[in-house]
């Protein structure tokens, strides 16, 4: 079977899913990109080529992910300071205040017992105007002491992530599903994700990024309300709230399994694809 071939069928194949999901993207037919074993260079560049050729939305058209080697960036999480933005939200659009109303909202809000036991109600950080937002799952420990999303470990690989990109903490929005930390980091509940929701979809409406990526399988059940496996959901875009929507493993997940680097530095490439195609 020809090349052209065996990338028809793929995407035959793809496409038969994409119905079963109603979704969005259609320019990678999952296992295209499959590249194994290739060791990350120290001396890569951060990113792919953006060449002048990508990346058209028609399905059978697309070349395809470009696999490009995982940036040594993610390779390290040991810096202790990524230079935190400071979070200038003075973009003074219109939706920068509702933003800060609803943020003061969610401040003070007791809708269920994690208001208990939070030190500081997370709401979410970055750019009102972010063409790219990251939701998590829930603060943690350090996010729960600073009022901020991802700042611990696995918020550091993230923003290495972010970086690797091209972009910068502050370009982006962060937030996550449930905005208080349930106590010894259990997962939220179904009850506390379903308060916390209308915060979220408030977020989400207000931004309107043009591409949402969910961090991790209880991001993804939390926010899309989903229960396969990252496996099963990653490697194409979903349709959530009608912003294409990437679902792809949680950088603590990538903490614990280094190996899984690949995979999410295959996700971000189509992220950044696809932010090229529509921008
Ligand atoms: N994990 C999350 O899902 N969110 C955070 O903000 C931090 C860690
Ligand atoms: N399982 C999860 O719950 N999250 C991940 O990111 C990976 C595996």
């Amino acid at each position: 079977m020809s090349p052209s071939d065996r990338l028809r069928r793929q995407v035959a194949l793809h496409l038969e899913e994409l119905a079963e999901d109603g979704v969005w993207g259609l320019e990678s037919p999952p296992g295209v990109s499959t590249e194994t074993g290739s060791q990350p260079s120290v001396s890569s560049p951060p990113l792919a080529p953006h060449s002048a050729d990508s990346r058209s939305m028609n399905p059978g058209v697309s070349p395809g992910p470009v696999s490009t080697p995982v940036p040594h960036v993610f390779e390290s999480v040991a810096a202790p300071d990524m230079g935190a933005s400071d979070h200038d939200l003075s973009g003074s659009a219109s939706h920068d205040l509702d933003l800060g109303q609803v943020e003061r909202e969610a401040l003070g809000c007791t809708s269920c017992r994690l208001c208990e036991k939070r030190t500081k109600v997370v709401f979410g950080v970055g750019s009102p105007n972010a063409d790219l937002m990251f939701i998590g799952e829930a603060p943690g420990h350090d996010e729960d002491l600073q009022g901020e999303p991802f700042v611990g470990r696995a918020g550091q690989l993230l923003n290495r992530i972010i970086e690797a990109m091209g972009l910068r903490r502050e370009d982006v929005y962060i937030a996550n599903a449930a905005k208080c930390r349930p106590p010894n980091n259990r997962n939220p509940s179904a009850e506390e994700i379903a308060s916390c929701r209308h915060f979220l979809l408030r977020q989400v409406a207000l931004i309107r990024p043009r591409v949402i990526v969910l961090l991790g399988r209880v991001a993804v059940r939390s926010v899309m309300d989903r229960e396969e496996s990252l496996a099963r959901m990653r490697g194409r875009f979903h349709n959530w709230q009608g912003i294409a929507t990437y679902c792809t493993y949680h950088p603590a997940y990538l903490l614990r399994t280094p190996s899984a680097k690949r995979m999410v530095w295959d996700d971000m490439q189509q992220v950044m694809r696809r932010l090229e195609v529509d921008g």
